[in-house]
């Protein structure tokens, strides 16, 4: 692990005393975890959700790594999402205002979203869907993003949201390793002012031959789409044909809810495996306590895509699960104009406001003037998740958009962990920027040395979680050797995350980032393997080695090396790279673009021939080349060096 500059500990902002009286969470929740963890679970799951049929064992553990959490309970993710708000005489309370990005708007209640979720499954179930079977969601951010999901589950058939910027390629490997029966699409998005088709996409991966019998296409831009009859159908028409009254199939607590792809070390996204009950504890109990939300008075939003697990967990089910009345916004923060969001949060009265670093970025560079704006005034807690969080970006977030006054949560997790594992307690906590600082009550992590015990407080090492949480997957789909070897072989017993991290005097964790072959760009994780697989599919391209460069604006930045084939680039190489880089976002999607290529004429790799990465974020971060002695060949990195003088 590179050294990293010592973190700055000195100031601390502790919440205030109005806040800490009206919050959540206190500081006994650590005290009532601590006790019993498994009996605190136990607690969480009987007191955020309905069981249809209670659960009595709580943690199995003897499949591990495979956790089985309330094993014998049966419950609906839908109906604990929906229905049950209904009936409990809260069907007129807004769950979703809807802002589209052309600046259309729609609030929808929660009796219309149990309306339009249970028109949606008998429309489904009209389509061949039965408990079990895999649905491909490939959507812009529109409540119907929430209403697809929200359907599957009330089936009980597990969904595979795929994010709306993913190419055909991307979509198509998706669909077969998932075996979808049915794609939920639309005809596209708005997206930096202007209509962005989806649907296109959608034929050319089914055109590759998949297991896909139906696409349901909502009409959200009404653009032109090309349509193959028998297999494709309206969903407005399929839902206005369907019965409003649905009744939630009740599925074992370790029943499917979902499988979300992430990128891995190597060329092969894995499908993240999330089950009901565990997941929806863990869902609940963190949108709860982390954003101390209110749901008679708060409104909340997540600038998150659907596409990814922030989506999952703090747009759709988090949220409904807690009964909160949430804004979805489907485009750019800086369409039509770079304070689109604090517009969004003034007309809203927005009092929980969870975005990513990589945005608080971008907003700082844009000047204080956008947000000034507007009326921030009803923002009390703010939330960072994806990245690390510089401190100066941390003050600017508190000072800026939160008055000088609100909380910021930094919040570690993963696309594995299902929901939030170390954060700050808005209630409880004095926060120092840029630190996440304590695994949440419930959640046990521990930072390991190379020899995997646990570094002294001012170490750094791996960042691994000790103990089985209710959220954690359960699996990598259709490989749970994969699963194994990723996560459990490193340090036997514990998860191992992919993070190094280090602890500081107060015995506080600062996630430093990963230490395997993925990047983090702007809060998406992008795998080197997968992009390098996409450059040398390009018939110009002999060999690719791509690293995770720092970046100011984006946290890393993708920058290749490639080894063209013989005469390929002579005299056009400007023209060469920018068509490889429309061929990486062709292949995987425009977030995996490198932002520079550079043809070099040999890589550097070791004797047993695996690219020294090390070496080449060197050079992609402008510094002096470091230890090249176990190079196969010494002289390679002179020759590229010289190369690039050219
Ligand atoms: C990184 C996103 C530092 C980390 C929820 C992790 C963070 C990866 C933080 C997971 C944070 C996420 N501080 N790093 N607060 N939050 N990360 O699966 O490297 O898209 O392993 O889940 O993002 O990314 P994923």
């Amino acid at each position: 692990m590179s050294a990293q500059p010592e973190p700055h500990t000195a100031e601390t902002f502790p919440p205030s005393a109005d806040f800490a009286a009206q919050a959540n969470a206190t500081a006994d929740l650590y005290q009532a975890a601590e006790g019993d963890r498994e009996a605190f679970w136990a607690g969480q799951a009987r007191d955020l959700l309905d069981w249809a049929q209670p659960f009595t064992e709580t943690l199995d553990f003897s499949g591990a790594p495979v956790a089985r959490w309330f094993g014998d309970g049966r419950l609906n993710a839908a109906y604990n999402a929906v229905d049950r708000h209904v009936a409990a005489g809260l069907g007129d309370r807004v769950a979703i205002h809807f802002e589209g990005e052309p600046g259309d708007s729609q609030a929808l209640t929660y009796a219309e979203l149990q309306e339009r979720v249970s028109r949606a499954a008998n429309a489904l179930t009209e389509l061949g869907v039965a408990t079990g079977d895999r649905v491909a969601i490939y959507l812009p951010m529109i409540p119907e993003a929430v209403i697809a999901m929200l359907a599957c589950a009330r089936i009980g058939a597990p969904h595979s949201v795929i994010f709306g910027g993913f190419s055909a390629e991307a979509l198509y490997s998706r669909i077969v390793d998932a075996e979808a029966k049915v794609v939920i699409t639309a005809d596209g998005g708005y997206r930096r002012g202007k209509p962005s088709a989806l649907k296109p996409a959608v034929d050319d991966a089914l055109a590759k031959g998949t297991p896909v019998e139906h696409v349901l296409v909502v009409e959200r831009t009404g653009q032109e789409v090309s349509w193959t009859e028998g297999r494709d159908v309206r969903w407005n028409e399929a839902l206005e044909a369907a019965s409003p009254e649905h009744t939630p199939v009740d599925v074992e607590a370790e029943h499917p809810l979902f499988i979300l792809y992430t990128s891995g070390t190597t060329g092969k996204p894995k499908g993240i495996l999330h089950t009901t009950g565990g997941y929806l504890t863990q869902a609940a109990y963190t949108h709860r306590n982390v954003f101390d939300l209110k749901p008679e008075s708060d409104v909340y939003f997540c600038t998150a895509d659907i596409g990814w697990i922030t989506g999952h967990t703090y747009v759709t089910y988090g949220p409904l699960l807690n009964g909160a009345t949430q804004v979805i916004y489907e485009g750019t923060p800086d369409t039509p104009e770079k304070d689109r969001w604090w517009q969004i949060v003034a007309k809203y009265g927005v009092t929980i406001l969870y975005t990513a670093p990589t945005a608080i970025r971008a907003a700082m560079k844009w000047g204080e003037e956008f947000p000034a704006r507007n009326d921030l005034s009803s923002l009390r807690v703010l939330g960072s998740v994806g990245e690390p969080i510089n401190p100066e970006a941390w003050r600017w977030y508190r000072r800026v958009i939160g008055a000088g006054t609100t909380p910021v949560v930094d919040t570690w997790w993963q696309t594995e962990t299902g929901g939030i594992m170390i954060t700050p307690l808005p209630g409880v906590t004095a926060a120092k920027p840029g630190s996440a600082q304590r695994p949440l009550p419930g959640v046990s992590a521990e930072i390991l040395d190379d020899n995997g015990q646990p570094v002294p407080d001012g170490g750094s090492g791996y960042l691994v979680l000790t103990e089985p949480w209710p959220g954690m997957l359960r699996g990598i789909w259709g490989d749970m050797q994969r699963f194994t070897d990723t996560y459990w072989s490193r340090f036997p017993g514990r998860y191992f995350a992919g993070d190094g991290a280090r602890k500081d005097n107060d015995g506080d964790i600062w996630v430093l980032g990963r230490v395997d072959d993925v990047m983090n760009v702007s809060g998406h994780r992008l795998s080197t393997a997968e992009i390098e697989s996409a450059l040398v599919s390009h018939p110009a391209v002999a060999e690719a080695a791509v690293v995770g460069a720092t970046d100011e604006d984006t946290g890393q930045a993708v920058v290749a090396f490639v080894i063209l084939h013989g005469d390929a680039g002579k005299g056009e190489t400007e023209e060469l790279m920018a068509e490889l880089r429309g061929h990486v976002a062709k292949e995987i999607s425009p977030i995996a673009k490198p932002r520079s290529i550079q043809a070099v004429p040999e890589l550097p790799k070791t004797r047993s021939g695996k690219i020294m990465r090390r070496l080449l974020r060197d050079l992609a971060e402008g510094r002096e080349a470091g230890d090249a002695t176990t190079l196969a060949d010494t002289t390679v990195m002179e020759k590229i060096m010289q190369g690039l003088k050219r």
